[in-house]
């Protein structure tokens, strides 16, 4: 035993650590150098055997082997833990798109309700409610449908085996409302309206309307016409204009059916509103003195203004829908366009 054989082997024990490709090739390289059985401890017992004037030099040749075996190891591990780190980087694509978990959204119905509480709402209306199972009384008679009016027909209307009926729309809230409250009275009342109308691109058999209703001292036409007209700015835009054409509902007189100017013409005409500028959005009138006897207020003292709005209509003319089935059949690539 020589200085120069632990150099080689020194030399030895660096390049095999510096071949070891992974962490087991490490390890293995540590237990066979500096291991209990390994060369370490080989050299270690020579050195006791060796000529004592050179014991001492061999004994710090052995120290330095020991350490720098020991940093090329730790080293070498390091390294390897680093390479990997590399390797799962390489392999992670950071340019793949994001996985998009969608986000829901409210449904353009719900939107439309939504909105238009909040407009009137705004201007001092409070929401009323009403059941969609209705009696005769409030969808019909006390809104001045006489007998054998067609509305009341089996064939517009769904009964109940018990007489009562689905609500054909949102009128018998008023007056339900005013039957409890006295004047003056200033309420909207969203809801689910049915009929036995056929489905096709602008009528369903369940379909959704916005009541409004307002009784106080002095109420007019010019009231209705006014606040009609903000309502569809608020929802529409600045730009579209409202009109009033004469019309029958049993319930108000006079009464009228209302228009808003085509949004996506902007009057102009097109396919939208089949080429007259206007799209028809509810009907309306002044509340009928018939209707409040019905109810106990004194027509005499008060009047008022009622309106009712299809809120399908609404959504289909401000979003663009051609047919109003899109609205029902619940499909995700369309619901998430709003
Ligand atoms: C009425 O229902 C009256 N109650 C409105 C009213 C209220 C008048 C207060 C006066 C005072 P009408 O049947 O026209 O009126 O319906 C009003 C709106 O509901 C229509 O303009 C339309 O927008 C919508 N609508 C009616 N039937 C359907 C249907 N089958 N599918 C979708 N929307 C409908």
């Amino acid at each position: 035993m020589n200085a120069s054989d632990i150099t080689i082997l020194k030399e030895s024990a660096l390049a095999d650590i510096a071949a070891a490709a992974d962490a087991a090739a490490v390890e293995a390289a540590r237990v066979r150098y500096l291991g209990r059985n390994g060369r370490l401890p080989e050299i270690m017992k020579e050195i006791g055997k060796a000529d004592p004037a050179e014991r001492k030099d061999l004994g710090q040749q052995a120290n330095a082997f020991k350490n720098e075996v020991q940093a090329a190891i730790e080293a070498r591990k390091e390294s390897l833990q680093s390479d990997a780190g590399r390797a799962a980087l390489r392999d992670l694509d950071l340019t793949l798109p994001g996985r998009w978990r969608g986000l829901g959204s409210r449904h353009p119905i719900t939107q439309i309700i939504e909105r238009a509480t909040e407009i009137f709402r705004a201007i001092g209306f409070t929401v009323a409610d009403g059941p969609d199972v209705e009696d005769v009384f409030h969808n019909f008679d006390a809104l001045n449908h006489p007998e054998g009016h067609p509305a009341r027909n089996e064939k517009d209307t769904f009964y109940l085996s018990d007489g009562r009926l689905l609500r054909t729309h949102t009128s018998p809230v008023q007056v339900r409302y005013m039957e409890k409250h006295t004047p003056p009275v200033r309420i909207i009342a969203p809801g689910r309206c049915y009929r036995r109308d056929t489905t096709d691109a602008t009528h369903s058999a369940n379909f959704h309307q916005v009541e409004g209703l307002y009784v106080d001292r002095g109420v007019s036409l010019a009231d209705l016409k006014g606040d009609l007209a903000h309502f569809a700015r608020e929802l529409m835009g600045r730009e579209v204009k409202t009109r009033l054409r004469p019309h029958f509902f049993p319930f108000t007189e006079p009464s009228v059916e209302f228009d808003f100017s085509c949004h996506v013409c902007g009057g102009k005409g097109c396919r939208v509103c089949k080429h007259s500028g206007w799209i028809e959005i509810g009907g309306a009138g002044m509340v009928n003195p018939k209707v409040f006897t019905a109810v106990g207020y004194d027509p005499e003292q008060v009047t008022g203004y009622a309106f009712g709005v299809g809120v399908e209509r609404m959504a289909m003319i401000l979003y663009g829908i051609p047919d109003i089935r899109f609205l029902y059949d619940n499909d995700v690539r369309f619901l998430e366009q709003f």
